[in-house]
């Protein structure tokens, strides 16, 4: 059975003395919960002190983008192996800033999976549709061509470390989630793929979480979904209160 989990993706936002304030406060409030699984994903920069800072605690780290090579000429990029080496466990490939704002294709998020789990990496892959593309009603054809593209090659064992996160584009900063049945249809879609690809097991196993505009306040009912098993969450998780009502939306929301 899937245990929910929840990640916070601080993005470009916090600097080494809030990033290191916020950890603390994580730890104090959250770091004993062991229902749901966590993780915060700081700056590169950052992820050496804070990852130091939680190691004692549940909460584990991750970074929020990586190379698909594990080392070479690739100025101002970092590796997979530097990502171990600073205590990751997990890596967000696929981000939608990542795709849109830095032009990152499928075929390069694939070449990333693939190293990321070579590596012992856990990969959370991110994809989901923008407004035109949902107004046209290709959100069914864009989601699953990502996730398609995303796991080529990936194999039913190795699912067991990868999470999916969808994140509808039209949803991430803005204010606007996705309902609730917004949400499961697309997640309910994935897990049928899933299914298809992999077999009913690992299909049930695999952890699904949505991501977009999360906070405390639509953090339960959302959770509350059959196929929305936790939260890849930004904003929300630059500060430790509003964070911590999501993990404990995501305890009571336990399947
Ligand atoms: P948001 O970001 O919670 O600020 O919408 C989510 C994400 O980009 O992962």
């Amino acid at each position: 059975m899937r245990q929910l989990f929840v990640a916070g993706n601080w993005k470009m936002r916090l600097n080494g003395r809030q990033s290191i304030r916020l950890a603390g406060r994580l730890r104090e409030r959250v770091g004993d919960v062991t229902d749901v699984r966590l993780a915060v994903c700081p700056p590169f920069v950052y992820l050496k002190s804070v990852a130091e800072l939680l190691s004692e605690c549940s909460i584990d780290v991750g970074a929020q983008n990586m190379h698909a090579e594990e080392a070479g000429a690739f100025t101002g990029e970092v590796a997979g192996p530097m990502l171990l080496d600073v205590g990751c466990r997990y890596v967000i490939l696929g981000h939608s800033e990542r795709r849109h704002v830095f032009g990152e294709t499928d075929e390069f998020i694939n070449q990333k999976v693939l190293k990321a789990l070579s590596l012992g990496l856990e990969p959370i892959v991110c994809g989901g549709e923008t407004l035109s593309q949902r107004e046209a009603v290709q959100t069914e054809s864009v989601v699953s061509d990502q996730l398609k593209s995303g796991l080529a090659g990936v194999t039913a064992e190795q699912m067991a470390k990868v999470t999916i996160a969808y994140e509808p584009v039209w949803a991430i900063g803005t204010g606007r989630t996705a309902t609730p049945q917004q949400a499961e249809d697309v997640h309910a879609l994935l897990r049928a793929l899933l299914t298809e690809m992999y077999g009913a097991d690992v299909s049930a196993d695999t952890v699904i979480q949505y991501g977009g505009s999360v906070k405390p306040e639509n953090a339960a009912e959302l959770m509350a979904m059959p196929n929305v098993d936790g939260a890849l969450v930004g904003g929300a998780s630059l500060e430790a209160a509003s964070f911590e009502g999501i993990i404990r939306a995501a305890q009571s929301a336990r399947k």
